[in-house]
């Protein structure tokens, strides 16, 4: 998974410092190389030797080094990363890297980058957990900054609470997931990469919101995530993404145009406006319904309860299949059903006038829905093909893996 991946490790000044050459094992172990940034104050926990046997690569210190900015500048040092990993990231990594402070090697180096960044905080927990660093950590978190940790558990100053650094094998974890979606897409005619370069594919993603007044609305559970991993897979694959959110509380995926909207309504404009594009991808879970008449003001409690009456919302997925201008040449709709699932599928792929279902059975006992794997059917006109149980991730690069396919044969 990580072989031929250059991490970029950046060792704090904490006790949890030890960890970090572990880490470098594991990483190595996994195919990635791995070159360290040491803080001076991390120097005090492990020494640079440690760190350069372990990694087999020079270790850099200073920023001002004559020798070592003749050798590789250190630009260059986070330009020739594929990762940017902090760990441990102290309290005072984090407070620089949200103020953007360059003030020695590490730091000049995070903020030097347009690389993404992995960090595994580790510190007291009345520091964790002080207003200053928790507001440093939701600005990193609204910067992309990707966090593991830190966990609950004791502590090397006695304590016990949040602020442990997570282990090096759960930060491995985290950097594989990072990478996953960086990696080259094969194509089953054996080429490569970028398989949907100079494409532009418009994905619809999380649940819509149906106002009742101005402070309720009806909503359903989506979370976004498949249609959030989907749009991610596909900027991956070099496409141009434009991704149409309902309210969802992931992040925006990067290299993602990303529309934000609440009702259904409003996703249709969105979708249009996004128009033309290659691919349309609908994977929200649109309500079906919204509130025909909604309150200008707040419906106030009275001897009776309200009753609602619902109109129908526009069809996003049958609209686009249906335009007679700017009809994407592909058009892919989702099916999660409990029962009959092929048979469902088949049926909307009909109604609905798209190319593909991506169909599967969400009924409790599959654990589909929260899981982390997947069974889907693919439904064509051409028949039914039944994948594997697969992650969910790799249900959407082999998506991917096909529609490039499709789009090829078509041109
Ligand atoms: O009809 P059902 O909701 O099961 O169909 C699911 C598919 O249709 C999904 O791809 C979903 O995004 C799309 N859809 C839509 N607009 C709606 C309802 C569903 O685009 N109003």
């Amino acid at each position: 998974m990580l072989t031929g991946k250059r991490i970029l490790l950046v060792i704090g000044g904490g006790i949890a410092a030890y960890k970090a050459l572990d880490l470098i094992r594991r990483l190595r172990e996994r195919g990635a190389s791995v070159r360290a940034v040491l803080t001076p104050a991390a120097a005090h926990f492990v020494t640079p030797l440690s760190v350069a046997a372990l990694s087999g690569e020079k270790v850099n210190e200073d920023l001002f080094s004559l020798t070592d900015e003749a050798e590789m500048g250190h630009i260059e040092l986070s330009r020739d990363a594929d990762l940017l990993v902090v760990v441990p990231a102290t309290a005072d990594l984090l407070a620089k890297m949200a103020n953007g402070l360059a003030n020695d090697l590490a730091s000049t180096l995070l903020l030097a980058t347009d690389k993404r960044t992995l960090v595994a905080p580790a510190m007291n927990l009345r520091m964790w957990l002080h207003p200053a660093t928790q507001r440093n950590v939701q600005r990193l978190r609204d910067d992309g900054v990707v966090f593991v940790g830190p966990v609950d558990g004791s502590m090397a100053c006695g304590e016990f609470g949040p602020g442990r650094m997570s282990e090096p094998l759960e930060i491995v974890g985290g950097i594989e997931e990072m990478l996953k979606h960086s990696t080259v897409i094969a194509l089953p005619n054996g080429e490569t990469a970028n398989a949907l370069r100079g494409k532009h594919v418009v994905i619809t993603s999380g649940p819509t919101h149906e106002p009742i007044d101005p402070v309720r609305y009806i909503a359903n559970r989506s979370s976004g995530r498949q249609g959030h991993a989907i749009a991610a897979a596909v900027a991956a694959a070099g496409a141009k993404v434009t991704l149409i959110s309902g309210p969802v509380t992931l992040p925006d995926p990067r290299d993602v145009t990303t529309v934000h909207v609440e009702t259904a309504q409003e996703m249709l404009e969105a979708t249009r406006q996004a128009l033309p594009a290659d691919l349309f991808i609908a994977a929200a879970a649109v309500a079906d319904w919204r509130v025909a008449q909604t309150s200008d003001n707040k419906i106030k409690k009275g001897k009776d309860a309200p009753v609602l009456t619902f109109a129908e919302n526009p069809d996003i997925l049958a609209t686009v299949s249906t335009l007679k201008q700017q009809r994407p040449k592909l058009v892919v709709g989702f099916a999660a059903e409990t029962q009959n699932v092929e048979d469902y599928a088949r049926q909307k792929l009909a109604r609905k006038k798209c190319d593909m279902i991506v169909a599967n059975d969400v009924s409790p006992a599959t654990g589909v829905m929260g899981g982390d794997e997947n069974t889907v059917h693919i439904v064509t006109a051409a028949g039914i093909e039944t994948w594997p149980k697969m992650k969910k991730d790799e249900v959407a690069v082999k998506l991917i893996a096909l529609l490039a396919q499709r789009l090829e044969a078509d041109a």
